[in-house]
């Protein structure tokens, strides 16, 4: 089995790959009578401070979910302030995240986007593409039924054009099939920590193929408020679970090599 946490020294076992809906903008913004798109905006500053905090960390990949499928039937004014701010992130962020020798991905629907929006993207990816530190997918207009449709359209393709029997299509070919799969040139491993912030305790149509086993971590903090001590708490939580993956504990921990 695939060791999915790292252990250095004596310090704490660390995710390799986290996952986030960052969520509670419009609440964060109503409680100040403020505008929806100011909650957006204000969430920003905790995106800097997640993934600065990544970095300290050596935390390998971080997947942040921007935007799902099913937003895009918001108001048009918030989808179109929402897709602004994107934008406006990317004109901004890029050089600095570079500096940091940070990946940044998008994984979605990108057809269903501006074609101003996705000339920043390719520019970021490309800009990006050789860095080796953090690996950042932020998914916009993604959705995990859509994933694992496009997934299976691929697969169809490849079955119908004679390079792939049905048979021979395992969870290997699926989960590479997937967005997260399909990331060419690094095998990212799926996530092993899952934040959602602003209360609700569902997925809202995030990773579902890829979250089978991960660590669910819920808080009632919205976006916004999101600070360094409640990323060290979600981090305190990963590493206090025992993680079975369908053992019993005891063969759990001769797998990982101790206790
Ligand atoms: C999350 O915050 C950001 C997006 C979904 C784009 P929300 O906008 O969902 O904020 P709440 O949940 O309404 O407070
Ligand atoms: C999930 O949040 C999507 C993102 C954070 C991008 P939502 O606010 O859209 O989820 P629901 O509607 O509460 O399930
Ligand atoms: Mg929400």
């Amino acid at each position: 089995m695939e060791a999915t946490a790292t252990r250095r020294g004596d310090a704490m076992i660390l995710p390799r790959h986290i996952a986030i809906i960052m969520d509670g903008n419009g609440r964060w913004a109503a409680a100040r009578g403020q505008p929806r798109a100011a909650g957006h905006k204000s969430g920003l500053g905790a995106v800097r401070m997640t993934i600065e905090e990544c970095v300290k960390h050596r935390i390998e990949a971080l997947t942040l979910f921007a935007f799902s499928s099913e937003n895009w039937r918001r108001p048009a004014e918030e989808v179109s302030s929402l897709m602004g701010l994107f934008v406006e992130a990317l004109d901004r962020e890029v050089a600095e995240l570079h500096e940091n020798n940070v990946r940044i991905r998008v994984i979605g629907d990108r057809t269903a986007l501006s074609v101003r929006l996705q000339a920043r993207i390719a520019a970021a990816e490309e800009q990006t593409a050789a860095n080796t530190g953090l690996q950042v997918q932020v998914a916009v207009s993604y959705g995990g039924r859509w994933d694992v449709v496009q997934a299976v359209q691929k697969l169809a393709k490849q079955c119908a054009q004679g390079a792939l029997r049905p048979e021979d299509i395992t969870e290997r070919e699926v989960s590479s099939a997937l967005a997260l799969g399909v990331l060419d040139d690094l095998t990212l491993a799926d996530p092993d920590l899952f934040i959602r912030t602003g209360g609700e305790k569902r997925i809202s149509n995030f990773l579902l193929w890829n979250l089978a086993y991960t660590e669910l971590y819920f808080t009632d903090k919205l976006w916004p408020d999101f600070d360094r001590a409640e990323f060290e708490a979600a981090l305190a939580y990963f590493a206090a679970r025992e993680r079975r993956f369908g053992l019993v504990g005891a063969q759990q921990r001769v797998v990982q090599g101790g206790g």
